[in-house]
């Protein structure tokens, strides 16, 4: 139904008004889990987000292209911000207009950042309609969260359309976290019972040994979520207490960036943060928590912003954040691409969990059916991580398929250049057992491009062990920190940092990593795949992309130049 809504108000807005509006495609109905409590005071003072054009941002590809690629003379090279903010710094006649503009409609208290590409302003209700002709907002609430929203569409002047990408704070809701705890959930049979994922475990698992720590001066990284939730220091310290004996370790978060809210520690909180700190272990963290909590703004598009504004960053961070492609605008993923670049060509690797629904399921109407990627897993210029299961519950074995691992097609990014042959060869080998065409789209980015353990995971909440934590949320941290430990050897050799990964990843063909090869992941429960999406398969796959790290292999393989 939403999507039918949104697809006839597109229609609508390209016969009539296409040029006024920034995000014609962006899906602006609220789901129903979010009650609407009335209209915003006109007086109410409200925190839009506005993306400037940017100058040069095929320019920033192509350095992306160059400093990732192992192959090239430029690898390595990384910018500091200053030089970003050289390159794609939006032109004085685009800063002009818009600022122009604002100040028309007595906006004057704006903050810029420092590439000076967005423009944050704080502006009543009453304003902000007149500005975007067609916005209407309203509060809404869900689980004892409130925020602001437009239930309408936006449009600008056509003045200031060619200046901007889009505006932030309308439309984009916080994605509900994922449930976590799986066995819960279900009735437990005996076969389900396992031992649980430990630090111990996965160090075990990918080979780590006690000499596998941080060292190096100045390395850190981070993770950051955006679930209105906070990580509790108690739990962390408990948690190493408990499970961190036979590796040297940090039982502290160096920096927490943005609001911790109040109340009890989230899960997804807990988990991200102890399992970075385990296999990344001994190296300063930083948690990034919300940044900007005004009802009207997006705490993923605030983290953004907040990166272009910081020359200081960690080298690795760990992102539980994802959306269906095909509710975002292409104007949004599109400027969110070049934020990514942004960071790749800092040197900073983005790694984004795949998702827990498999290759997803979207409802076409007529008993029509096809696949959702999600997004920004789905981002050519980030590394994404699928999930796997041991084989044998009881035992550190190989691992399989976890069954809800994301991967798939991007429907709106086409496939990078890196991946290419992979992608071609896993078409070809399987050809005989691939869903029907019509679920994907075989010439888009695929994901994910790795994978870690995602399955029965023990974390500290409220100070309490629980098991069965599991999701692609788990294994992303897992992975991350196994990059910053390899980032922390490359620095110490005087090296640069990984950067953005994907392009040497590829250039392995799965050398240094436990190929995964056995099970599917889920998707449509209708007749034609009957709850199956993709399955895993020798060399790479779009469910466990290369499959998960063999640490010492990786490491020797990673730390050449
Ligand atoms: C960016 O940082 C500068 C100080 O370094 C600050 O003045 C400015 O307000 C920040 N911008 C935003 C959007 O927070
Ligand atoms: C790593 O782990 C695998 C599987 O557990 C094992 O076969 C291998 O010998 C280990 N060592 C190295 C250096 O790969
Ligand atoms: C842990 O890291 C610090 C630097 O942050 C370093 O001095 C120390 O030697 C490290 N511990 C081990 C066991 O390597
Ligand atoms: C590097 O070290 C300096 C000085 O100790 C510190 O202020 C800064 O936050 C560190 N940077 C990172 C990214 O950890
Ligand atoms: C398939 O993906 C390509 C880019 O990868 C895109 O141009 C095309 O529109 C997509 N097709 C569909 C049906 O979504």
């Amino acid at each position: 139904m939403r999507t039918l809504l949104t697809f006839s108000f597109s229609l609508l807005f390209c016969s009539l008004v296409w040029s006024g509006y920034l995000e014609y495609d962006q899906d602006v109905l609220i789901p129903e889990d979010w009650t609407q409590v009335g209209r915003v005071d006109p007086t109410e003072e409200l925190e839009l987000t506005f993306a400037l054009k940017q100058q040069n941002v095929d320019l920033l590809e192509k350095t992306l292209k160059l400093v990732s690629d192992p192959d090239s003379a430029h690898y390595g090279k990384h910018l500091t911000l200053e030089e970003v903010s050289s390159l794609v710094r939006p032109s004085d006649l685009t800063q002009k207009v818009v600022r122009r503009w604002l100040q028309s409609h007595g906006i004057t208290n704006c903050l810029t950042v420092h590439t000076q590409d967005f423009l944050q302003c704080t502006v009543t209700a009453e304003v902000a309609e007149t500005l975007l002709a067609g916005s209407k907002f309203h509060r809404y609430t869900r689980d004892g969260q409130t925020l602001v929203r437009s239930s309408a569409p936006y449009s600008v002047n056509d003045d200031v359309h060619q200046h901007l990408d889009f505006v932030g704070g309308l439309h984009r809701l916080p994605p509900k976290g994922q449930d976590l705890i799986r066995g819960s959930a279900h009735k437990r049979s005996k076969e389900r019972l396992h031992l649980g994922v430990t630090p111990t475990v996965l160090r075990t698992r990918y080979n780590m040994t006690a000499a596998d720590v941080g060292t190096a001066q100045n390395n850190s990284q981070a993770v950051a979520q955006f679930l209105e939730q906070y990580y509790s220091p108690a739990d962390l310290s408990e948690f190493m207490r408990m499970y961190g004996q036979s590796f040297q370790h940090q039982s502290q978060v160096d920096r927490v960036i943005g609001t911790q809210g109040a109340g009890k520690a989230g899960l997804e909180a807990s988990l991200d943060i102890e399992y970075i700190m385990s296999t990344g272990a001994n190296i300063s963290t930083w948690f990034f928590t919300n940044p900007g909590r005004h009802e009207s703004q997006e705490p993923f598009l605030q983290w953004m912003v907040l990166l272009s504004n910081m020359s200081d960053l960690p080298w690795v961070h760990t992102i539980s954040y994802g959306d269906d492609e095909d509710s975002l605008s292409a104007a949004y993923m599109m400027r969110i691409n070049a934020e990514f670049m942004k960071a790749g060509v800092r040197g900073i690797s983005l790694l984004f969990a795949s998702g827990d629904s498999g290759a997803g399921c979207k409802h076409l109407g007529g008993g029509q059916n096809s696949f959702r990627p999600s997004f920004p897993a789905s981002s050519p210029y980030v590394t994404t991580v699928g999930g796997t299961s041991f084989k044998n519950p009881f035992k550190v074995t190989y691992e399989v398929t976890d069954y809800i691992s994301g991967g798939g097609f991007s429907n709106v990014f086409k496939m990078p250049d890196y991946q290419a042959s992979a992608v071609e060869a896993y078409l070809k080998t399987v050809a005989a057992t691939l869903p029907p065409q019509s679920y994907y789209n075989a010439s888009g980015r695929a994901y994910p491009d790795l994978a870690a353990l995602s399955d029965n995971y023990w974390v500290v909440s409220n100070r309490v062990p629980i098991p069965w934590v599991s999701g692609t949320s788990a294994s992303t941290p897992v992975v991350g920190g196994m990059l910053s430990l390899i980032n922390d050897q490359r620095l110490l050799k005087g090296l640069p940092a990984l950067g953005f990964l994907n392009p040497r990843l590829y250039k392995l063909r799965g050398q240094a990593l436990f190929d995964v090869t056995e099970g599917c992941h889920l998707s449509c429960l209708d007749e034609k795949v009957q709850g199956n999406g993709f399955c895993a398969s020798p060399s790479w796959d779009p469910v466990t992309g290369w499959g998960t790290p063999n640490y010492p292999e990786l490491l020797a393989a990673l730390l050449a130049e």
